[in-house]
């Protein structure tokens, strides 16, 4: 398949517009990461996403909306809670898990009774959206378990020849994928953390929000299970952390957690001796409490560095539980199969 190389003018959009009346896959720069969408209403389409990606189709999709009261065409309740958020964080960085109507496809929501909806900032999205006339299904524009996409040329990497075409915009001004709360319940729950943290929804709320489960007990995990740090003799991860698997690079990953300067010593350590073993090592290491730019960069540092081939990539943790910095080590995790030294 030739895949159309687009810009943001209008012409463009119209076209990409055409091809998602059309049924087929247009990825676009939103300002969290590129998504791959298809007509949100059309099963077809939206089971052409997942096919494009490898994905499992049991995988749920984030519908993109371009104004606020087309979620009324999704979801038959609209609670004051979810007004309010609707009012403080749209359009921008927020996905909220609402009771879906049955206009909306098993495919779409993959066989949930609940939907995620998003209103996207980025005006070539809205512009899409507006002009397909429809809401667009879309995940993040990658391979599926590959880095998230947060330049055009990631998707080219990945996409091209597999969907139908790419609306090659900006780089995106978030660089992680949006907050997910889930609306459903009596106290509104996260599911996957992002830059808008559980402390701005709480004061927009003014009431308790809490994190899901899952990401607790992920991140116990890596507290409680010594059998995931390494000892100096044993590189090889032991490897229980693999199932989770995720925005993994190609390259082998490790996180090193501590206080600074001794992660800073041993990322140099590790380094020393890999490289004295033939290894090429990536270092990341962000300024530290630089979250936001750390969000901007991480998706894009892993890509970058398995670009440049080398074996192994030495992360530094960042410091935070619950705000944007434990919204990127949340990624970063995932990205490391959880391997995790402690210094
Ligand atoms: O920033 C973003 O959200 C990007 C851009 C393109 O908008 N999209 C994105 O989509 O990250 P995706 O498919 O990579 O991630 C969607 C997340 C998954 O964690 C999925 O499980 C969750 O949202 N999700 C979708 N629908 C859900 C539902 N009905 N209930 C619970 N979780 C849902
Ligand atoms: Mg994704």
């Amino acid at each position: 398949m030739k895949t159309l190389k687009l810009t943001t003018n209008k012409q463009d959009i119209e076209a990409a517009a055409k091809i998602i009346r059309n049924g087929g896959l247009v990825a676009f720069p939103t300002e969290t990461v590129y998504g791959l969408g298809a007509n949100a209403l059309d099963a077809d389409a939206v089971a052409r996403v997942y096919e494009a990606k490898g994905r499992p189709s049991d995988n749920p999709m984030i519908v993109h909306i371009s104004r606020a009261s087309d979620i009324g065409q999704l979801t038959p309740m609209l609670s004051p809670d979810i007004v309010t958020l609707i009012d403080n964080f749209w359009p921008g960085p927020l996905t909220m898990v609402v009771k879906k109507k049955p206009t909306v496809p098993d495919r779409t929501t993959g066989g949930l009774d609940t939907v995620a909806v998003r209103l996207p900032e980025s005006q070539a999205a809205i512009d899409l959206i507006n002009a397909a006339c429809c809401p667009i299904a879309a995940p993040s524009a990658n391979l599926s378990g590959s880095p998230s996409p947060t330049r055009a040329q990631d998707v080219v990497d990945d996409l091209d020849g597999r969907i139908d075409a790419i609306i090659q915009g900006d780089d995106c001004r978030v660089g992680i994928e949006s907050t997910v709360v889930d609306m459903t319940g009596e106290v509104p729950t996260i599911l996957r953390p992002g830059i808008i943290t559980a402390e701005a929804l709480e004061a927009a709320l003014g009431k308790e929000v809490v994190y899901d489960k899952s990401l607790e007990e992920a991140a116990r995990h890596v507290a409680l299970d010594p059998a995931l740090g390494v000892s100096e003799s044993d590189f090889q991860p032991k490897s229980p952390g693999m199932k989770y698997k995720h925005y993994a690079p190609k390259a082998d990953m490790l996180i090193v957690e501590g206080e600074r300067e001794n992660v800073k010593k041993e990322i140099e350590r590790l380094k020393g001796l890999n490289e004295k073993l033939g290894n090429t090592v990536g270092v990341i290491l962000f300024e530290e409490k630089a979250f936001i730019e750390a969000a901007h960069d991480f998706f894009a540092r892993l890509r970058d560095l398995d670009k440049e081939g080398v074996d192994l990539i030495l992360a530094g943790a960042l410091s935070d539980t619950d705000g944007v910095g434990f919204a990127v080590m949340n990624r970063m995790l995932k990205s490391a199969g959880y391997k995790i030294a402690r210094v």
